[in-house]
């Protein structure tokens, strides 16, 4: 830019200048015309536009500013002054700050001392408190305070000569009853008012006992506040008395007549006050009397010979050396906006910067379009990405995640880290629960055995959750270790500590059927009972099985035998009615359990009693052949026969005949319909843990 520049700004300011002086002599020219000419237009940085004034001459009647020391004030009653901290004309509006009013009570409960804050700062009744700009606030303990708008004509010393009241009422139990920031009517109350308020009088109601709380809440104090300014804070129950508010004053022409009264007489100063041209009048909003403002497309001051001046500007757009745009340019009210035209790319600053052409039409549609495809795919991408995160949000909450999120020592594991195991390949077993993959996770070389339920009814989530806790924490040689789970999805897959030999059934019966002989029989049935024993009574909460059979009954390669699904099978069974729908193995499932639906620790020594006979027989107890094995063995049990008849011929040839008939004995007391009559599992478990000594030792 040349050197030029300023001289030309310089010159085309004086040319305004002088345009507008040849206006009008009473009015200055700045940014708007508002003060009259030889008047202060300013005290301490608030703008003093006419009517307002400060010194003879400069101001209507009744809006005299007091400038004191490089601050404004509004004369008061007496010598006092109410500090101004904005006058404006439109809107209409005086900010002043006003004093509070308070009343303090002695030990005797009586009023010893009170304020009334009224400072008489509408001596000429030009002012109106703002009813939209301000509340009233109440601060006390057991206390009611309001304020009266404009006093009934005619009507003096009465003690209801106002047209109307408006107050609030606070109230505290106790001293740490109010809380700072809510102002609800508990220490602090605070209450719109209605328009043509004409001070700032207070009024307490004295009929309020304040003896419960003079030691924490002495006085009560009442105060107008423009609103959003005061936040109540409990040590204001003792607030400074000397504390003044910011408060909105409606001020207008207050000549006791209307707009269309005013405007039958003719505009002059100090007279209807509407003088400028294209101005005019609206009646007060709030109170008898009128406001001035210009007309549309005018701005200035309605309050002065022509105040108003039209509404434009410099066009810029006309003054391209001082008004720099590369782009297309279009003037606006007291400045101007400059665009890149359409077909040019948006350079960061076309006021400062060519904007560049773009590329070809062929080209642009092409990008266009593909842009367009590519944002849309993104959109579509981004939706998908959220749905399946809110999803699985809901899945974690649904399944209890509030309470496992605090558990850790419990694997929260996500779905992606199970995915590589859950396929095909990986399955190792298949039933009513669901499906069981074996696999590592993730470089981990630990196995687990992945267990992903099917189909299941599943409501108790926090009982899940709660179960899933419990589970986590037992840490049992013969209990198969909960390694962790995954909420991510509809229903919880489980990961377990994975078990070398398969289940008790394979091996009894199945796919890994190998040689056993009576030590160890005695052995994986000891160890199964002392598994048992320690969920049902050793653990602080009674952990039940409910599905107890050999295929729940896993062998590592020691042939140590670990119960898994404690408990989380039976849960799984659970279904919205809180009852069991059975689902557990009919063949093993204790008969009293099946009547009554009511699972004790009793209905897992029922199964492990046939899981007992299973181990001496080697034989299938099968629910659907009458349950002929049990009916068969107890028949002849009862009936005083030998039971060598049904034991296993690879230990039926023990010299220990005697330890046999404990055995078969055992499994008697543990099927016994009688549920009381069974044994308990620790006794259970310790008696084999006996025998099997025993065994071994012969
Ligand atoms: C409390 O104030 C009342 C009214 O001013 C007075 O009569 C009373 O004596 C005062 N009581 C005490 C204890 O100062
Ligand atoms: C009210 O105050 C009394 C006495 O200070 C106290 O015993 C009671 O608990 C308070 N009640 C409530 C609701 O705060
Ligand atoms: C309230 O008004 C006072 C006085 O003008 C001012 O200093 C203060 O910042 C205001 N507070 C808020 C929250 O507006
Ligand atoms: C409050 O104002 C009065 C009178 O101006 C004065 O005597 C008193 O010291 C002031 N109190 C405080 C706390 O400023
Ligand atoms: C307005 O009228 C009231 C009573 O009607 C009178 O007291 C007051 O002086 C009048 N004000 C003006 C400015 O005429």
């Amino acid at each position: 830019m040349s050197s030029t520049t300023p001289l030309i700004v310089l010159v085309l300011q004086l040319l305004l200048l002088l345009i507008a002086s040849a206006d009008s002599s009473r009015v200055t020219v700045g940014d708007s015309a508002t003060m009259m000419t030889g008047c202060p237009g300013n005290c301490g940085g608030v703008g003093i536009p006419y009517p307002f004034g400060i010194g003879a001459g400069c101001f209507r009647k009744g809006f005299e500013i007091i400038c004191n020391e490089d601050a404004p004030f509004l004369a008061g009653s007496g010598s006092r002054l109410i500090p101004v901290s904005d006058l404006s004309i439109d809107p209409s509006e005086a900010r002043v700050m006003l004093p509070i009013g308070w009343q303090c009570f002695n030990s005797s409960d009586q009023v010893d001392n009170y304020r009334d804050p009224n400072v008489d700062f509408n001596r000429n009744g030009m002012y109106r408190i703002s009813d939209t700009r301000n509340h009233l606030v109440v601060l006390g303990c057991n206390t009611l305070a309001y304020v009266g708008s404009q006093r009934r004509p005619g009507v003096v010393d009465n003690d209801y000569d106002h047209e109307s009241y408006t107050g609030c009422l606070c109230y505290c139990n106790d001293s740490s009853s109010a809380i700072s920031g809510h102002c609800d009517g508990v220490g602090c109350c605070q209450v719109d008012i209605p328009p043509d308020i004409t001070d700032n009088t207070v009024s307490f109601d004295g009929c309020y006992s304040h003896a419960r709380n003079l030691n924490f809440s002495p006085c009560d104090y009442a105060f107008l506040v423009e609103k959003n300014n005061y936040t109540f804070s409990t040590a204001d129950l003792r607030m400074d008395k000397n504390r003044t508010m910011p408060v909105r004053l409606d001020w207008a022409i207050r000549d006791n007549l209307t707009c269309s009264q005013a405007r039958k007489t003719a505009p002059q100063l100090g007279g209807y006050a509407c003088v400028s041209d294209n101005s005019d009048c609206h009646d007060s909003t709030n109170g008898l009397g009128y406001v001035c403002k210009c007309n549309s497309g005018y701005v200035g001051n309605p309050y002065l010979p022509n105040g108003c001046v039209v509404n434009t500007d410099i066009d810029e757009c006309q003054l391209p050396e001082l008004y720099t745009c590369f782009g297309d340019c279009r003037n606006t009210p007291g400045s101007y906006e400059c665009r890149c035209p359409k077909g040019s790319s948006h350079s960061a600053d076309p006021y400062s910067e060519r904007c560049t052409q773009n590329f070809p039409l062929p080209a642009q549609i092409v990008v266009g379009v593909t842009g367009g495809l590519f944002i849309a795919a993104v959109f579509v991408f981004i939706a998908l990405l959220r749905r399946e995160k809110r999803k699985t949000k809901e899945f974690f909450k649904m399944n209890g995640d509030p309470i496992l999120e605090k558990v850790n020592n419990i694997k929260l594991y996500k779905k992606e880290d199970l995915k590589p195991i859950m396929k095909n390949a990986n399955v190792i077993g298949k039933g009513g629960f669901g499906e069981v993959y074996k696999g590592h996770i993730g470089d981990s070389n630990q196995l687990v055995a992945v267990k992903k339920p099917i189909n299941v009814n599943f409501a108790k989530k926090d009982q899940f959750a709660n179960e899933v806790i419990i589970q986590s924490r037992v840490i049992h040689k013969n209990i198969v270790k909960l390694i962790g789970c995954c909420l991510e999805v509809d229903i919880p897959i489980l990961v377990y500590e994975f078990v070398s030999k398969g289940s008790l059934e394979d091996v009894l019966h199945g796919s890994n059927r190998v040689p056993l002989n009576l030590d160890q029989r005695l052995h994986i049935a000891a160890e199964s009972a002392e598994g048992l024993a320690y969920m049902h009574s050793k653990t602080s909460t009674t952990i039940l099985h409910g599905d107890v059979k050999p295929a729940n009954i896993l062998l590592n390669d020691d042939l140590l035998p670990k119960i898994s699904d404690f408990g989380i099978s039976r849960l799984l069974a659970m279904d919205n009615d809180h009852t069991m729908s059975i689902i557990g193995d009919m063949s093993y499932m204790d008969p009293v359990y099946f009547q009554t639906g009511l699972l004790t620790d009793k209905s897992d020594v029922y199964s492990f009693g046939v899981i007992l006979l299973e181990l001496i027989t080697r034989k299938k107890a099968s629910h659907s052949d009458n349950h002929s094995l049990l009916r068969n063995f107890l028949d002849a049990y009862t009936s005083g026969k030998t039971v060598t008849e049904f034991v296993d011929e690879e230990i039926a040839a023990t010299n220990d005949l005697e330890l046999l008939v404990n055995l078969a004995g055992m499994v008697v007391q543990c099927l016994n319909l009688n549920v009381d009559q069974r044994p308990d599992m620790t006794d259970i478990a310790e008696r084999l843990h006996y025998m099997a000594k025993r065994a071994r030792s012969n």
